[in-house]
């Protein structure tokens, strides 16, 4: 049995399968508000077969975007846009999930594609917006960053509350899950971080303290869900940093989390700061990051989910049959080559006759692919459907 093929249900929500399409920014909305660039986007995932499809981190107040171009749920306005890509997700017979968010002390830069780095003054010239963002603490997140106005008391209330309406308008478009983000460096991660989080009230200083609003959240936004909606928190399980959160924090973590009625630990790593950035890691080789799900699934008995270079079916599926994750999330691949989940199944010898493609393709490809096979070949490439229709 090819278990990366194997159904899985979280709650009330049954994924024909265990790959996902991981979050990924686009920085391509306006004021918040998606645009058709996202309908194609997620639209070519939605024929590609994955299990479950993540809509990119979404923004639960307009102050917490990473940058100008994030899409956001903080108004109602906003869920007619996401409603019309959970309904082009769906139509592929995938499931859909979002990623809600709020960006702290790393708000207010530059779209990645612009830099991924601090606003210049340039990106202002060309019309980006700036303001100064919140945090934990007035650290800012590396050089040439603003330092951030640390959150009151009212405003940890205010941004749980943000998070749970942003949770609730994230149902109404008709999501079938929902994620925290809680990696990266982004608020919720930032005070679960010594590195990050300098606070010397309830909220800062031990662990317990720093995991305190985190956790609030969650239950927050738990409570406000449906009890058949799963909610998956994605962490970053170690900043990389010595002094920094490390894998037995987020194991700690991860109990807790799963006594709120979390469904699934999404295991990321890095970001905080500078030192362990995302983008510093993503170079570390393949399956980087998968001990961290490895050890959070069976010390803190919770469902996992591995990411990271994680490229081919046969590693993904090694993954799988070793107990080492419940779900493989891949981004990279899958901008690469959106259909990986259908070649995958290919891969195994799943699809017999191309039934698990979009029937408009899937004729075709049985015509000619099917040609190819009976004399043994490949069917790699377009080059060889047209040799075998010759
Ligand atoms: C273009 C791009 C945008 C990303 N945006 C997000 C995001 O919105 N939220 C998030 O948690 N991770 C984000 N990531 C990280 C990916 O979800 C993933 O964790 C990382 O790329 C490692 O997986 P990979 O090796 O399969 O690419 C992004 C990655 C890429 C390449």
């Amino acid at each position: 049995m090819v278990k990366l093929f194997e159904s899985i249900a979280f709650r009330g929500v049954e994924l024909s399968n265990r790959i996902v399409v991981s979050p990924m920014g686009m920085y391509s909305a306006v004021n918040g508000y998606v645009t058709p660039f996202h309908l194609v986007h997620y639209g070519k995932f939605a024929q590609g077969g994955a299990g479950l499809v993540f809509v990119e981190q979404t923004s639960v107040t307009r102050k917490g975007r990473i940058t100008n171009g994030d899409p956001g749920l903080w108004e109602d306005g906003q869920i007619d846009g996401m409603r019309q890509i959970v309904h082009v997700i769906k139509s592929g017979g995938s499931k859909a999930a979002i990623q809600i968010n709020h960006g702290g002390r790393k708000s207010s830069q530059q779209r990645a594609f612009r830099g991924n780095s601090h606003l210049t003054d340039r990106d202002i010239e060309m019309g980006e917006e700036t303001w100064v963002p919140t945090g934990p603490s007035d650290v800012p997140f590396s050089d040439g960053f603003q330092t951030p106005i640390p959150l009151s008391k009212d405003g940890l209330v205010g941004v749980r509350d943000a998070f749970v309406a942003t949770a609730r308008r994230a149902m109404l478009a008709g999501f079938d899950v929902i994620e925290l983000h809680m990696a990266h460096g982004y608020l919720l991660q930032s005070f679960l971080s010594p590195l990050a989080n300098f606070r010397t009230d309830e909220y800062g200083g031990s662990l317990e303290n720093r995991m305190r609003f985190p956790l609030e959240v969650t239950r927050a936004v738990r409570a406000a869900l449906p009890s058949s909606t799963p909610l998956f928190v994605r962490i970053s399980a170690t900043d990389w940093i010595d002094g920094g959160w490390e894998i037995e924090d987020s194991v700690v973590f991860s109990r807790k989390l799963k006594e709120l009625g979390v469904d699934l630990v999404d295991c990321s790593t890095g970001g905080n700061l500078r030192a362990g950035s995302t983008n510093a890691n993503l170079g570390r080789g393949p399956g980087y990051q998968v001990p961290f799900a490895e050890r959070i699934r069976h010390e803190a008995d919770i469902a996992t989910g591995a990411v990271g270079m994680i490229r081919t079916p046969d590693f993904a599926e090694k993954v799988l049959q070793d107990g080492r994750a419940d779900l493989i999330f891949l981004a990279r691949q899958m901008l690469y080559n959106p259909f990986w989940a259908l070649h995958a199944a290919e891969h195994f010898g799943l699809t017999g006759n191309f039934e698990q493609w979009p029937e408009q393709y899937g004729w075709w490809l049985a015509k000619w692919g099917g040609a190819l096979r009976a004399k043994g070949e490949s069917l790699d490439g377009m080059e060889r459907y047209r040799e075998a229709a010759e």
